[in-house]
């Protein structure tokens, strides 16, 4: 059990806040055109992400168990078909695609922090040209999977040797400082000059821009940044005690996750204008390529720089636990291997998927599944369409499957009736149609 509410939020924000709020959302953001994109996308965390994330907290208390088996407990309860359990298995599918190129990627900010590092002890050369440094980086492929591979080792020694406490402690220091450095980099993008032109790029809308594969990208993007659709949040749940409010405990993840990445933004799209790279030209080599510019100019930008990378690693770090956790725990349930073994296996089999990411860049980059690089048809996939498909069968569960009675003692005693009521419709209605008519979109029925 979590000690407190103040301890549930410390982990499940500590699995919301990590590369999606701060690499991924910008560059979506840029290749998406700004403004009306981040209205959509602020317009399903509160639809979607929103609803599901009450749901998942509250099927996850409920059952008390491992998603996999609290689903299978509850549906028995409700008489409803124990395959309601299915959601399980195909979340820890997803987390399992996800994690093979989020290590991949949490692997690029550690060479970064590393390459500030050796430049700050003076033996490492200055980033001058970040454009070439990035590159050069993605053409390294021996750099590119030793860093993958460091990641995901510290990831195995959180999972499966149990090293939490520590981590936890450390990381309750650590995020508010990465907090700070954000603060401190949107400072300095205040000064630029260029704080309104990136105000402007990100919140006014164009929507003659506004096409289905724009709703596709915010949705897929409101799951991964709030890790929900893949039982992660659900998870956590099993531990939050009976008496606490679910509806202010998952509001206050759900704010702080939406607060990193607005603030993230503001802080990285003034110094992209103010240097002259266009807005819309994203890719996710995007702030590898325009932070190091900031560094270069600001004072103790070599130490700013060092301790950047490594705190957004430090984030991806409680991330990446929640995405391996749900198939270790499988794992060591389904098979009688030791949490341990599990962990290795499951880290050393997405190691090796992760190496079609590393290659994307390089060895394969003429590779192209339905018209993508291998790394970005893995997220596309499991990001844009499993995450949704799980909240949707979560959001049906949660809405249908389970009595009204059981979710009301769950939630509606921390809400007034009319907020409990229209959580239940919204789940129930509104959050599953929006979710089938984006899907709808991506296979072309609509
Ligand atoms: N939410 C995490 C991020 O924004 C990624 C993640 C997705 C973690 C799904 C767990 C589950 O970086």
């Amino acid at each position: 059990m979590w000690s407190s509410r103040i301890a549930f939020i410390a982990a499940a924000t500590g699995s919301a806040v990590g590369l999606g709020n701060i690499w991924r959302f910008p560059y979506i953001t840029s290749e998406n055109g700004g403004g009306a994109f981040v209205l959509i996308y602020l317009a399903c965390i509160a639809l979607v992400g929103l609803p599901i994330m009450f749901a998942e907290i509250l099927i996850g208390r409920r059952g008390r168990m491992s998603p996999i088996n609290s689903l299978r407990e509850l549906s028995t309860a409700s008489n409803a078909n124990r395959s309601w359990a299915l959601i399980g298995v195909l979340g820890i599918i997803a987390g399992f695609m996800i994690l093979s190129f989020y290590s991949v990627v949490a692997g690029w900010t550690l060479h970064y922090a590393f390459l500030y590092f050796k430049e700050w002890i003076g033996v490492g050369a200055s980033i001058s040209d970040p454009g070439a440094t990035f590159s050069a980086l993605l053409g390294d492929v021996g750099e590119l999977t030793f860093w993958h591979g460091f990641f995901m080792l510290m990831t195995v020694g959180v999972v499966g040797f149990g090293v939490e406490k520590g981590l936890e402690r450390a990381v309750s220091l650590l995020m508010p400082v990465l907090l700070v450095l954000l603060l401190i980099l949107l400072g300095y993008g205040m000064n630029t000059g260029h704080f309104y032109d990136a105000v402007g790029f990100l919140f006014k809308p164009d929507w003659t821009q506004v096409d289905g594969a724009m709703f596709v990208t915010a949705l897929g993007q409101a799951f991964f940044t709030l890790s929900l659709g893949m039982c992660a949040i659900m998870t956590y749940g099993a531990y939050l005690p009976a008496n606490i409010s679910i509806p202010r405990t998952g509001a206050a993840v759900a704010g702080a996750d939406t607060f990193v990445a607005i603030i993230a933004g503001l802080a990285i799209f003034p110094i992209i204008i103010a240097n002259n790279i266009d807005p819309g030209s994203g890719g996710p080599g995007l702030i590898f390529t325009s932070l190091p510019l900031a560094f270069g100019q600001m004072p103790f930008g070599i130490f700013y720089g060092m301790l950047m990378f490594l705190l957004l690693a430090v984030a991806a770090w409680t991330s990446s636990i929640s995405l391996m956790e749900p198939a270790t725990a499988y794992l060591v349930e389904a098979t009688n291997l030791s949490r341990k073994k599990a962990a290795l296996i499951v880290a050393g089999l997405g190691w090796l998927l992760g190496l079609a990411s590393v290659f994307s860049f390089n060895l394969w980059s003429e590779v192209e599944i339905v018209g993508k690089s291998p790394m970005d048809a893995i997220d596309y996939v499991a990001t844009q369409i499993m995450l949704p498909v799980g909240g949707l069968l979560i959001a049906l569960f949660a809405g249908w499957v389970l009595s009204s009675k059981i979710t009301r003692e769950e939630l509606g005693e921390n809400m007034p009736g009319w907020a409990f009521s229209a959580w239940l419709w919204i789940t129930r209605v509104v959050t599953p149609a929006l979710i089938l008519v984006v899907l709808g979109g991506i296979l072309g029925i609509f």
